[in-house]
């Protein structure tokens, strides 16, 4: 596993070249709408923070971090934030956000986890066990490296999400009250 000190603009490289979420292509555009947007910053982030609750002290595994913008969050609570990521574009991202003093390293979540049993309070995985095809030997990864009694804190998009945004787009009918609220604004008088 590698140790990424990249600053922006060193040319990127994938954990696994040719994989199919390519987020070093468009890392720097994803952080930028990352950052303020309802689902990200108003909706995941707030939800998984209230989750984590109190956690000064504690050591947290960020799976997954992205850009680094709930390590930062959490490092900001006061706990001991190690974040990793299959690609190093979003890595180098979360370099410049978080400083040196982050552990980040290039990890595809498909891989053993390089770290020792036990050695985090608190695994976080946002939006990200949805991209593995197969999720039992990352879970027992995730127990490998959790204290006991130590806790998983994820989220995954609702599949909803993905099968509305695919091309073509699929048919949906408007369900009644949508329909109603429409016409009424179209045509008042009816
Ligand atoms: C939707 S983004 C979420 C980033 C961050 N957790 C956040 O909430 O801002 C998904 C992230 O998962 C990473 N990712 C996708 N597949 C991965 C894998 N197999 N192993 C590690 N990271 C992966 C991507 O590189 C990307 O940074």
């Amino acid at each position: 596993m590698d140790r990424v000190t990249d600053m922006p603009g060193t040319p990127a490289r994938a954990a696994r070249p040719g994989q199919a979420n390519d987020y070093d292509g468009f890392a720097e555009a994803y952080m930028a709408d990352n950052e303020n947007n309802l689902q990200n910053a108003y909706y995941e982030r707030p939800a998984m923070l209230a989750l984590a609750g109190e956690v000064a002290g504690r050591r947290i595994l960020d799976a997954g971090c992205g850009a680094g913008p709930l390590s930062a969050a959490l490092r900001d609570r006061g706990a001991d934030v190690t974040g990793i990521d299959a690609s190093a574009g979003m890595l180098a991202l979360a370099r410049r956000r978080l400083g040196d003093d982050v552990d980040l390293r290039v990890c595809d979540l498909s891989d053993p986890l390089p770290f020792p049993d036990g050695a985090f309070d608190d695994v976080v995985a946002s939006l990200v066990l949805h991209y593995l095809e197969d999720w039992g030997p990352t879970l027992a990864e995730m127990r490998r490296v959790l204290r006991p009694g130590g806790r998983l804190i994820a989220s995954v998009h609702h599949p909803f999400v993905d099968y509305a945004i695919q091309a073509p787009g699929p048919t949906i009918s408007r369900p009644p009250a949508i329909s109603r609220i429409s016409r009424s604004a179209d045509s008042p008088s009816r």
